[in-house]
C-alpha cells in the first residue's frame, strides 16, 4: 500500500514524479504529495485526494522546480487522510524530508522519547516519527545521512520502503526497504526509485530490486551503493533487465484498466501456459515442479495460503489437485493461518498464491511455514516480488501487469498455473488416466478461444447490468469447481460497486440464504452442464418459486435454465475442471458494467489498494 517515487538527475523531477505517482496510484489514493529541491529550496506540496488534486495544488503554488524530487500516493494507516498526514514529511529542522510505504510498529515509544527531547509533531503518522528519529541521530552522533538512516532504522520495528533527502547533501538520496518493495531505475546520469518499475520504464530498462534489509545511497557521482541496514556491510547490486513495456501499463483505448485486463485474458492464459504445455507431446514442463518432483510425490498434504481473489483461485486448485493428484489440500486465508498455531509437518508443501507477491499476510504465512520446515512454492504474477523470492521454488503466472484494483486476469492465470501443476504431478504419480490427461491438455489449449467467445457476450451482460444496477444485494451460487467462482463473483461486485453480495455453494442456499429471496433479490447461478447440473436446476426452481430473479451462467445451447431464468449468459462447453476459466468472465463483466453505470471509480475503489502490504 502507498506508492513511492523519486528522481535524481539533470531533468525536471516534477513531471517524472507526477507521472510515476499516477502509475502507482493503484497502490493507494487517499492523498498525495511531492518534495522538490531546486538547489536552494526544499519545497513540499501535499494534499488530501488524488494525484490530479496534487497537480492542481502544485499549479496554484507554482512549485514545480527541481531536479531532485520524491513523491508519495497514500493509503492511510496512521492518521486519517488529510493534508497534514500526507507525505512527504519534514523533520523538525525542515532539512530532511521522507516518503514511506509501510508501518513503524514501535512509533509510539519512539515518539515519546523524541517529544521528551523537544521534538514537535504536526501529523499523526509513524513516518514523521521516523524522519525525526533520523534527524536526532544525525545531530547527536554527527554522522552522515546514510549512517543516520541506518542507525535509526535499527531502532525501528515494522515494515518500510523509504526515501530520505537532506537539503544539505543535495546530491544524494537514501533509500531502504524491509517488507515493502523498492526498485531503483539506473539511467544515464539519472536514477529513479519507485515501489515498482512502472514509473521509470520509459527512461531505463535497468533496475535494481533492493532485497529486504538493504539500503542504498544514490548519487550522480557514485551511482548506487547498496549495503545492509543491519551492519552497513556493502552488497553487490544485481542489475536486472526489465521485460515490461509501456503499452502493458497503459489503458490502450479501454475506458478502464479493469476492462482492458478482462479482455487481456485470452492472451494472458496463453502466455501462462506457453512453453509449459506441450499438448501434442503429452508433456507439461514446469521447472519449479520438475526440479522438486520428489517433494510433490511424497507430500502428505498441500496447504494453500492466499488472500482475496488469490484465495478463491486456491479453492479452485483444491478441487483440481484432489481430483487429479490425489493429494489432500487445505486452503487457508493467510491472515488466519499465520495467527493460529497451525500444524505444519516437514512433508507438507505450502503453496502461496499472490498476484502482487507483496501481500503481508501471505508473506508472513510463508515465513511461518518455512520456520516449521515446510517446502514453500510461490505462485506470483510480479516477477522478482518478495513472495517469489521468499519461496523455495515457484511458477509465475505471466499475466502481465495488473493495475485495476479488482483482480481479473490474475485469477484466471493463477488457475491455469495451478491446473498445470496438478496435472504435471498427477501424470508423474500415475493418479490420472492417460486418456484423460491428454484430453485435458488439449482442452486447455482451447480455453483462450473459448474465453474470446464469452467476451463476445459483453453487450448481453451490459443489459443485465442495467437491469440490476440499483439492487442493494445480490447472491451468487455455484457448485463444485464453480463454488469458488460464486465467491469471486460476489467479491468483484462488492469491491467495485459497493453492492452487498454473497457467494454460496448452491446446495447451502436451503440452509439459510433462501430466507433472503424475494422479488428484489437477483441471484446469479452458475449452472453449466457439467457438475451437478440437475441439482443446480432444482435450486433455480426454488429461487423462482420465491420470486427471486435468476441470472443463469449456462453452457451454450442450454434450454432448461433458459426457460426458468430471467436472463442467461452462455459460455462454451469445456471440461468441468476448466469451467471456472470461462464462468468467471461474465461475472467480471457484470460487476464492471454495474460499477460504471453507478458512476463508481472502477480502477480505484474506495478504501482499497492493489497490494496490501500491511497486516
Ligand atoms: O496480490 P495478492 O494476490 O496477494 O492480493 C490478494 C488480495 O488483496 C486481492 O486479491 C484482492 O482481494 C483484490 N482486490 C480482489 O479483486
Amino acid at each position: 500500500m502507498c506508492g513511492i517515487v523519486g528522481y535524481i538527475g539533470l531533468k525536471d523531477a516534477y513531471p517524472i514524479v507526477i507521472k510515476g505517482l499516477k502509475r502507482l496510484e493503484y497502490r493507494g489514493y487517499d492523498s498525495a504529495g511531492i518534495a522538490l529541491f531546486d538547489g536552494n529550496n526544499l519545497e513540499v506540496t501535499k494534499t488530501k485526494g488524488k494525484v490530479a488534486d496534487l497537480e492542481r495544488v502544485a499549479l496554484e503554488k507554482n512549485s514545480k522546480k527541481g531536479s531532485i524530487g520524491i513523491g508519495h500516493t497514500r493509503w492511510a494507516t496512521h492518521g486519517v487522510p488529510n493534508d497534514v498526514n500526507s507525505h512527504p514529511h519534514y523533520s523538525n529542522s525542515e532539512n530532511l524530508v521522507i516518503i514511506h510505504n509501510g508501518i513503524i510498529e514501535n512509533y509510539e515509544p519512539l515518539k515519546k522519547e523524541l517529544v521528551a527531547r523537544g521534538y514537535e509533531f504536526k501529523s499523526d503518522t509513524d513516518t514523521e516519527v521516523l524522519i525525526n528519529l533520523i534527524e536526532d541521530v544525525q545531530i547527536n552522533e554527527k554522522v552522515s545521512l546514510e549512517k543516520s538512516v541506518q542507525i535509526a532504522l535499527n531502532q525501528t520495528i515494522g515494515a518500510y520502503a523509504i526515501a530520505v533527502f537532506d537539503k544539505r547533501q543535495e546530491d544524494e538520496l537514501i533509500v531502504a526497504r524491509l517488507g515493502s518493495p523498492l526498485a531503483i531505475g539506473v539511467g544515464e546520469n539519472e536514477f529513479f526509485i519507485a515501489s515498482d518499475a512502472s514509473p521509470f520504464i520509459e527512461y531505463t530498462s535497468d533496475a535494481i530490486y533492493l532485497e529486504d534489509g538493504e539500503m542504498a545511497k544514490i548519487s550522480l557521482n557514485e551511482g548506487v551503493v547498496v549495503s545492509k541496514i543491519k551492519d552497513g556491510v556493502a552488497v553487490d547490486p544485481y542489475i536486472q533487465k526489465l521485460k515490461i513495456n509501456l503499452e502493458q501499463i497503459e489503458k490502450g483505448g479501454f475506458d478502464h484498466f479493469m476492462l482492458k485486463e478482462i479482455y487481456e485474458q485470452p492472451h494472458a492464459i496463453t502466455d501462462t501456459y506457453r512453453g509449459r504445455l506441450l499438448a501434442n507431446e503429452g508433456v507439461i514442463k514446469m521447472a519449479g515442479i520438475d526440479d522438486n518432483i520428489d517433494k510433490f510425490l511424497n507430500a502428505k498434504r498441500i496447504i494453500i495460503v492466499a488472500c482475496g481473489t488469490s484465495w478463491h483461485a486456491g479453492l479452485v486448485a483444491e478441487y483440481i489437485f484432489e481430483e487429479f493428484s490425489r493429494i489432500p489440500v487445505e486452503v487457508e486465508y493467510a491472515s488466519e493461518f499465520r495467527y493460529r498455531n497451525p500444524i505444519i509437518n516437514k512433508d507438507d508443501i505450502l503453496i502461496a498464491i499472490s498476484q502482487s507477491g507483496e501481500t503481508a499476510d501471505t508473506m508472513a504465512a510463508i515465513k511461518l511455514a518455512k520456520q516449521r520446515g515446510a517446502f514453500v512454492f510461490g505462485v506470483c504474477n510480479v516477477v522478482g516480488s518478495s513472495i517469489s523470492r521468499e519461496s523455495h521454488a515457484g511458477a509465475y503466472t505471466h499475466a502481465g501487469p495488473e493495475i485495476g484494483v479488482a483482480s481479473t486476469k490474475a485469477f484466471t492465470t493463477q488457475i491455469t498455473v495451478l491446473a498445470l501443476m496438478a496435472l504435471r504431478i498427477a501424470k508423474q504419480k500415475g493418479s490420472i488416466a492417460n486418456s484423460q490427461y491428454h484430453y485435458l491438455l488439449h482442452e486447455m489449449e482451447q480455453i483462450p478461444s473459448k474465453v474470446e467467445k464469452v467476451l463476445e457476450q459483453n453487450d448481453t451482460i451490459e443489459k443485465v447490468a442495467e437491469a440490476y444496477k440499483d439492487s442493494d444485494n445480490c447472491l451468487y451460487l455455484g457448485r463444485g469447481f464453480n463454488f469458488p467462482v460464486a465467491l469471486e463473483g460476489a467479491l468483484k461486485l462488492k469491491e467495485i460497486s459497493y453492492i452487498h453480495a454473497e457467494g454460496y455453494p448452491a446446495a447451502e442456499m436451503k440452509h439459510g440464504p433462501i430466507a433472503l429471496i424475494d422479488e428484489q433479490m437477483p441471484v446469479v447461478v452458475i449452472a453449466t452442464k457439467k457438475g451437478h447440473y440437475e441439482k443446480v436446476v432444482s435450486n433455480i426452481q426454488e429461487i423462482k418459486s420465491r420470486k427471486g430473479k435468476v441470472i443463469g451462467v449456462v453452457t451454450e445451447g442450454d434450454i432448461t435454465v433458459k426457460e426458468l431464468a430471467d436472463h442467461v449468459i452462455e459460455v462454451p462447453e469445456t471440461l468441468e475442471p476448466f469451467t471456472p476459466l470461462l464462468t468467471t468472465i461474465p461475472l467480471q463483466l457484470l460487476s464492471y458494467h454495474i460499477a460504471v453505470k453507478l458512476g463508481k471509480n472502477v480502477d480505484q475503489p474506495r478504501n482499497l489498494a492493489k497490494s496490501v502490504t500491511v497486516e
